[in-house]
């Protein structure tokens, strides 16, 4: 049975006609005697709608929406598990939501607390030394870490010599954005037959020009790679620094961690990991930790602590700036304080566990069907490849869709043909990790040529998605 099926097809608001003599409540002072001539807009054509056509007008428009909130979601390498609703209520606590940021200190004690306390509760998850809360997503957490780099290397005079930040092939395609946009040149190396990074590609890759490797862990392909600490090693050996993109971390939060592995710069999802779903282009947050030897590089301010009182320290010398306006997405730092409180030490592992768990039955259970290629064993996520089956994966997405549940990530790690990249969460049950598997299997008894008529039971029908993305139109009329 399907969760929602809003198959009708919304107008715009303008050219919805209410039918009903509505009338605004008139103004006694006319809006063009209170603004100046010049900031005056005309001909703004705004609908002249009746309150319930409007109310109803977003209602549809919200029914037509997939959500955390509706059901299962589990869009591989996005983490869109159900966010506990105790988390929002406290960012929209008044004190928190009007708070301005160039208040005086004195007056929001109270929010310096979080983000301090916060930082404290990520140094020791992560077992690092020293954090920033700014970068405002992960590729922007990423992109500082680089930066972070880059400022460490011109500072032992090496910046000119290392000009290379190897990425494994199975990275998420901001590591290298990241690397390149920071000005370094980006080493490929691959995968090994078991989906962890060729050591000796990694070997051979590693030089006098290497500046950093960085890589996700346990991987986009949901597996965790066991030669960490040797990798560590030889990346030391070759004087580079070791990255870790952390956009993974639910896979590991309470069981192993960054510091543990011989990480030097780490960047978090805290969108992902620590409450607010991602995706859909919602505001995110980046913190960036770092070892002790990194700590004078990272962004200004950071909130400290003297006496109990907290302030703003600005006294980074080797920094690289600031990064965000301010202090970074202060409304998710509450949302992932909030989070972490709630859960506890106990909690955070607990769900660790039912993340890995979830992804390794859905494995088990869909490897009857679709090929898992490297070790069954997963993480947080499985990768499956529809190519065997005869059947494409986008294909597959879409009847999945129909079915009023929302499609896995496809075609993405770019290493595995035709497939499906699946992170359940551990806000699934076991009926809606059997109901998933049993739409994907029924799937695969739809006939080919039907199966590419799909989407059929919603608003919108298939898509010419390469023109969506090449000719982008961000106005619809
Ligand atoms: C492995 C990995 N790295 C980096 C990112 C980038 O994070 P963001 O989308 O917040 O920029 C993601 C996002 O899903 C990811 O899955």
């Amino acid at each position: 049975m399907a969760y929602h099926q809003a198959t009708y097809d919304e107008p715009l608001i303008k050219n919805i006609r209410s039918g009903t003599d509505y009338k605004v409540p008139a103004v006694e002072e006319r809006v063009e005697d209170l603004i100046p001539p010049s900031l005056l807009r005309h001909d703004l054509d705004l609908p002249d709608v009746a309150e319930f056509d409007v109310v109803r007008h977003f209602t549809r428009l919200s029914q037509m929406n997939f959500s955390v909130d509706i059901g299962t979601y589990p869009l591989g390498s996005c983490t869109m598990k159900f966010n506990p609703k105790f988390a929002d209520s406290i960012s929209q606590i008044d004190g928190f939501r009007e708070t301005h940021p160039l208040q005086a200190e004195d007056s929001i004690q109270g929010s310096f607390r979080i983000m301090y306390e916060l930082q404290e509760y990520l140094k020791e998850i992560s077992d690092m030394d020293a954090i920033t809360l700014q970068p405002l997503a992960g590729a922007q957490g990423e992109f500082t870490g680089i930066l972070i780099v880059r400022k460490y290397l011109e500072d032992i005079g090496e910046l000119g010599k290392r000009t290379e930040v190897i990425i494994p092939d199975s990275a998420h395609g901001t590591n290298p954005a990241s690397a390149a946009m920071a000005g370094f040149d980006v080493v490929e190396i691959p995968s090994d037959s078991n989906g962890m990074v060729d050591l000796q590609a990694l070997e051979s890759a590693l030089s006098d020009r290497t500046a950093a490797f960085m890589i996700t862990n346990p991987n986009t392909l949901g597996i965790f790679d066991r030669n960490i600490v040797k990798i560590s090693e030889m990346v030391h050996k070759a004087g580079a620094l070791l990255y870790y993109d952390g956009a993974n971390f639910n896979a590991i939060v309470g069981i192993t961690s960054p510091g543990i592995m011989g990480f030097d710069i780490v960047h978090f999802n805290l969108h992902k990991t620590f409450a607010t779903p991602h995706g859909g282009g919602g505001p995110g947050s980046g913190p960036v930790a770092v070892k002790a030897f990194l700590r004078d590089y990272l962004p200004v301010p950071v909130v400290s602590m003297n006496n109990g009182k907290y302030y703003l320290d600005y006294s980074a010398p080797k920094t690289i700036g600031k990064v965000a306006s301010y202090y970074g997405a202060f409304n998710m730092l509450l949302r992932a304080w909030a989070y972490i409180r709630f859960h506890g030490s106990d909690g955070l592992l607990s769900n660790t566990q039912k993340a890995v768990l979830n992804a390794n039955y859905l494995s088990h259970r869909l490897s009857a069907s679709f090929t898992i290629p490297f070790s069954p064993l997963k993480k947080h996520e499985l990768v499956l490849s529809t190519e065997k089956t005869g059947k494409r994966a986008l294909d597959i997405g879409k009847y999945i869709i129909d079915q009023g549940v929302h499609a896995p990530t496809v075609y993405f790690p770019l290493i595995v043909h035709e497939d499906m990249m699946i992170e359940p969460t551990e806000s699934v049950s076991k009926d809606d990790l059997d109901r998933y598997a049993q739409i994907m299997e029924e799937a695969l008894k739809e006939d080919v040529e039907q199966l590419k008529k799909r989407p059929l039971n919603l608003s919108s029908r298939r898509i010419d998605e390469v023109k969506a993305a090449r000719d982008l139109k961000l106005k619809w009329d």
